[in-house]
């Protein structure tokens, strides 16, 4: 191997205009996986996946455990591309890689793996893993020799410090949808399966996560905290706790509640107080802290949902499949919400999870017919250069035509719940299964 000590950059620079993935292999893939933190020990090439095998994975050493002796714990995966593949955003061959990577970051042998890269040595873009979630940790960016250094360097940073938790916004700006019901609940299951969560009320005008478990409202502080600089929102943590007597043990999952102070401001006064920034900003405490933070957002687009979005890895969409314009505010999401924050945050992320159904019991028929309001709205979406079949189709694939939508079915004691006080997943039996399918689904692996 030509592993002498050539910078990255003259890697780079040595590669032909077109050089094919071999060349790219040969001349670039060592050296940017070394200046990523890996040693050549620590690299395999053609690592079995369980479900293909992928360029390249990657593990630091741990103790005597050397990766590419034992194979085990991968902890990084890189799929290359000749640059005669065109890995800009848009393009064709761009969407077929990340899918590529995808599957092999879901593979069989690949449970422990954190992150997944696509490079051409035009292009690179780094994605986070976390549970079944594979999200975006970068833009896809072009790559140069002026650059490389740089991004390179950047990308080295957010491996090394990959953060504990996932950030998920509940948001779809049609009311009554479902987000705070299933906001708590995810909460308390994720909580009884070990997790430790963190679930923020983000609807001070309506309160109804805070009040749906008994916690008092915040008067001000919250407020205070994402006006302050030198004001901790940690500061405003509420635990919400659940007793679990026959093993003399708790349950506990922490709240940051709705502010009541927040109820009368008016919006152009809140825009002088919050950025886009301002809740994830206030929440870097919590990124290392939590495995999940989940925020209710209200079924608007104004500034509690634009701060709980921008603050979120993913945007869960809660819609009913009888609400036409349930289905229609979840594609508006995507198409226009989502996109607008993306811009700002400049990560590549947040980016929305397949829709689910709520709280309604649906009818063949009726079923047939939210497909055909679906089919319209994929339609409409591509006229305007947008592909979401992924994001109301997830198992679709052109061998397989499988129109499934996750369904959370209607129960009553799910509606219920608000009133005791306690999140229906720890009072019933069928609502646990519900969201622990729901969890199953979407988040764990
Ligand atoms: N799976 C379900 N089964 C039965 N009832 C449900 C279910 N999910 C939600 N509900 C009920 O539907 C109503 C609306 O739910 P929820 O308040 O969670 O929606 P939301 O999207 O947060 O509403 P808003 O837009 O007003 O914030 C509530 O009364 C809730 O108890
Ligand atoms: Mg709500």
């Amino acid at each position: 191997m030509s592993m002498t000590i050539i910078s990255l950059r003259a890697a780079l620079q040595s590669l032909p205009e077109n050089a094919p993935e071999a060349v790219v292999d040969h001349l670039f893939a060592s050296h940017l996986l070394r200046e990523l933190g890996f040693e050549s020990e620590e690299i395999h090439p053609q690592y079995n996946t369980g479900d293909g095998a992928v360029d390249k994975a990657a593990r630091r050493t741990i103790g005597d455990d050397i990766f590419l002796h034992t194979k085990s714990n991968p902890y990084l995966l890189l799929e290359l591309k000749g640059r005669d593949v065109n890995l800009s955003e848009d393009a064709a061959q761009y969407q077929k890689t990340v899918k590529q990577l995808k599957n092999y970051l879901l593979a069989p042998n690949c449970q422990t793996i954190q992150w997944g890269i696509i490079t051409n040595s035009c292009h690179i873009q780094l994605f986070r893993k976390h549970g079944k979630v594979i999200y975006p940790a970068t833009q896809c960016l072009p790559l140069d020799a002026d650059n490389i250094d740089n991004v390179v360097a950047s990308i080295r940073k957010k491996i090394e410090n990959p953060t504990k938790a996932l950030t998920i916004a509940l948001y779809n700006n049609k009311g009554g949808v479902g987000k705070t019901t299933t906001t708590v609940n995810l909460a308390a299951i994720l909580t009884f399966l070990g997790k430790k969560v963190l679930a923020i009320d983000f609807d001070p005008n309506q309160q109804d996560l805070t009040s749906s478990l008994g916690l008092p409202l915040s008067k001000g502080s919250v407020f205070e905290a994402l006006k302050e600089r030198n004001i901790e929102l940690q500061s405003t943590l509420h635990p919400y706790k659940f007793p679990l007597r026959k093993v003399n043990s708790e349950l506990r999952f922490d709240i940051i509640p709705a502010d009541r102070e927040l109820t009368d401001v008016s919006e152009n006064l809140l825009r002088n107080y919050f950025k886009f920034p301002t809740l994830y900003d206030k929440l870097e405490f919590s990124r290392q802290e939590y495995d999940y933070i989940l925020i209710d957002a209200p079924p608007n687009w104004r500034v509690f949902s634009q701060l709980a979005v921008y603050a979120a890895d993913v945007v869960l969409i809660p819609t009913k499949h009888n609400n036409l314009f349930s289905l229609e505010n979840a594609a508006i999401v995507m198409k226009k919400f989502i996109p607008e924050v993306q811009s700002q945050k400049g990560d590549g992320s947040p980016i929305p999870l397949p829709i689910f159904f709520n709280g309604e019991k649906i009818t063949p028929f009726q079923l047939e017919v939210a497909q055909k309001e679906i089919n319209n709205i994929l339609k409409n979406a591509q006229k305007e250069g947008f592909d979401l079949l992924s994001y109301f189709y997830p198992k679709y694939t052109n061998a397989n035509r499988d129109l499934r939508i996750h369904e959370l079915p209607s129960y009553a004691n799910i509606a219920g719940s608000a009133f005791s006080r306690i999140p229906a997943v720890y009072r019933d039996r069928s609502a646990h299964e519900y969201y622990k399918n729901l969890a199953k689904e979407y988040f764990l692996q």
